[in-house]
């Protein structure tokens, strides 16, 4: 019985329309992922199982009107602020059907907030919950830390499925900075600074290999690993730990003990400029993420504080 109920399940699905179609789907996704307040932000609606022409009706909740109706599949924000917070949704229709998608836009400002992590641990550390669509051929990560520490310990991790260490910064020891672009390491010398806190960015370009290097505002001898390189996507990136492998594999040894703060990262190299506004967090180029709008989760004992 059950046999022939099968049979005919699949008699059905060979006689059904002759070209079966590919469901529409839509997803709404926002570049850069993070707002910026007073910088430009696209929604962006992507529609797959569909080639043919299609209409793409913008709606914010809350609002009686349509924001955008139209072909364009691109909701632009000239300049973000806080009034633009909300549930967005696109409705695409096209002679296949209908598809729809929402997307939350909030924002959550860090200014003059650091996170504290109180002790050596094997677990603590704050995640950033971020959906990187693209993969880098350009970065720069700017940060400050305040620690006493002497032993090894890692401030920023980024890891793709493929590697760890797409990206990591890392002290092996006072005076030392090392930094990771597709496992391979480069080692900046640095002043022995206890008591106070330090600032650095660190950008590299795939084209060239270039790694740019600052320290407290002041640029380093610039460097070179990784050319022609791509940091990959799905990204999974920590503070305060060492990822051994995608989202895990911390080591208590490399964990950081201090205060990190005025965390940024653009998908563009970045001028002496550039890295000055951040230390003051008013970026002037938009980042992907920054600690004007920090999408974080903590794990573990690590705390926000002022
Ligand atoms: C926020 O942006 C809207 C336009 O998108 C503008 O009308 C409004 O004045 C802005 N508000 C502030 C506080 O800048
Ligand atoms: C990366 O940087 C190089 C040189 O600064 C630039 O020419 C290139 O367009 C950038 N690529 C991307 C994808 O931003």
């Amino acid at each position: 019985m059950e046999g022939l109920w099968l049979c005919l399940f699949i008699l059905a699905a060979f006689l059904g329309p002759a070209a079966p179609q590919e469901t529409m789907k839509a997803e709404l996704w926002a570049q850069p992922p993070a707002p910026t307040m007073y910088h430009q932000l696209m929604l962006i609606c992507e529609v797959t199982g569909d080639r043919g022409p299609q209409e793409f009706l913008w709606e914010k909740q809350g609002s009686p009107v349509p924001l955008q109706k139209g072909p364009d599949s691109i909701l632009l924000i000239p300049s973000f602020n806080t009034t633009h917070v909300g549930t967005y949704t696109c409705t695409v229709t096209s002679t296949q059907g209908r598809a729809v998608a929402t997307y939350t836009l909030w924002t959550n400002d860090l200014t003059s907030s650091v996170f504290v992590f109180p002790q050596e641990s094997q677990t603590a550390h704050v995640q950033v919950t971020l959906e990187l669509q693209l993969p880098l051929n350009n970065f720069t990560v700017c940060l400050r830390s305040f620690t006493d520490l002497t032993r090894p310990y890692s401030l920023f991790s980024y890891a793709s499925k493929k590697q760890s260490n797409e990206i990591l910064l890392f002290k092996p020891k006072p005076g030392q900075y090392e930094l990771v672009v597709g496992n391979k390491p480069l080692v900046f010398t640095v002043p022995i600074s206890l008591g106070e806190s330090e600032h650095i960015c660190f950008s590299w370009e795939s084209s060239t290999g270039i790694v740019g290097f600052w320290f407290n505002g002041k640029p380093w001898p610039r460097k070179g690993l990784q050319k022609g390189y791509t940091v990959g996507v799905p990204a999974y990136i920590v503070l305060g730990q060492d990822q051994d492998s995608f989202g895990g594999g911390f080591d208590a040894q490399q964990s950081f003990v201090g205060e990190i703060s005025s965390v940024y990262m653009w998908d563009t190299g970045i001028s002496n400029l550039g890295v000055r506004s951040a230390m003051y967090d008013s970026p002037d180029q938009t980042p992907i993420f920054g600690w004007r709008n920090f999408p974080y989760k903590i794990v573990g004992e690590v705390y926000l504080k002022p």
